[in-house]
């Protein structure tokens, strides 16, 4: 089972998971947690680059590819051997953050995104994505208010740009429904979990 989290900046789809885990593991799973850009150490060394906030001159065609790389290292050193093992991957970000990020808002264009995605990841689509939804204004004010998160190149983007990001996510959920459950990240954070929770296991039990 391979399950990602995705959204715009703030959707606090991070912290809403960990009780989700807690759970699954108390039940018995085995779950491997997981996060792109990075998740192993040559995928991290591609996250520095991509995120580097000196890197003002990247071009949105390097990032898409360099963003591919990184996945791609990911799946062959972590989640297809976890997968293989059983176990149940919980990965932050995968190839929708492509589809929305690089497709969408840089304007590169959904088909283009895919067809270098398809190379890398050799058509491993998620059993599930959960997506985090949140007005990219409430999120940008939440990442500001948080002084532990570090900024990096994507969240210097303009609002407009996020407005795009999560415009493509809603659409892409409209594209794959059978995979794609949207959650409310809007609501307290209690909910939110729950929520999480219920998406999981309403999908293991299928
Ligand atoms: P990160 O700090 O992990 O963000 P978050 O906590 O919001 O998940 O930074 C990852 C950034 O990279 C984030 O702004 C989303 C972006 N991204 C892409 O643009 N394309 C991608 O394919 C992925 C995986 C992430």
């Amino acid at each position: 089972m391979f399950i990602t989290l995705e959204g715009p900046e703030g959707s606090g789809k991070t912290t809403a998971v960990e009780k989700a885990v807690t759970r699954l593991e108390e039940m018995g799973y085995q779950i491997v947690r997981t996060r792109e850009p990075g998740g192993t150490p040559i995928s991290e060394q591609i996250r520095n680059v991509i995120l580097d906030k000196e890197n003002t001159k990247m071009d949105p065609r390097t990032e898409a590819l360099l963003y591919a790389a990184s996945r791609r290292q990911h799946l062959v050193e972590k989640v297809w051997p976890a997968i293989k093992e059983g176990k149940i991957v919980i990965c932050d970000r995968y190839l929708d953050s492509s589809l929305a990020y690089q497709g969408g808002a840089r304007g590169l264009g959904i088909d283009n995104i895919l067809n270098i995605n398809s190379f890398a990841t050799e058509g491993t689509f998620p059993d599930l994505t959960l997506l985090f939804d949140i007005d990219p204004e409430i999120g940008l004010q939440r990442i500001s208010a948080n002084a532990s998160r570090e900024v990096n190149r994507l969240d210097l983007e303009k609002l407009d740009f996020h407005k795009k990001v999560r415009n493509t996510f809603l659409e892409l959920a409209k594209q794959y429904p059978d995979r794609y459950v949207i959650i409310d990240a809007s609501q307290s954070r209690d909910d939110v979990a729950r929520a999480t929770i219920e998406a999981i296991l309403s999908r293991l039990c299928k």
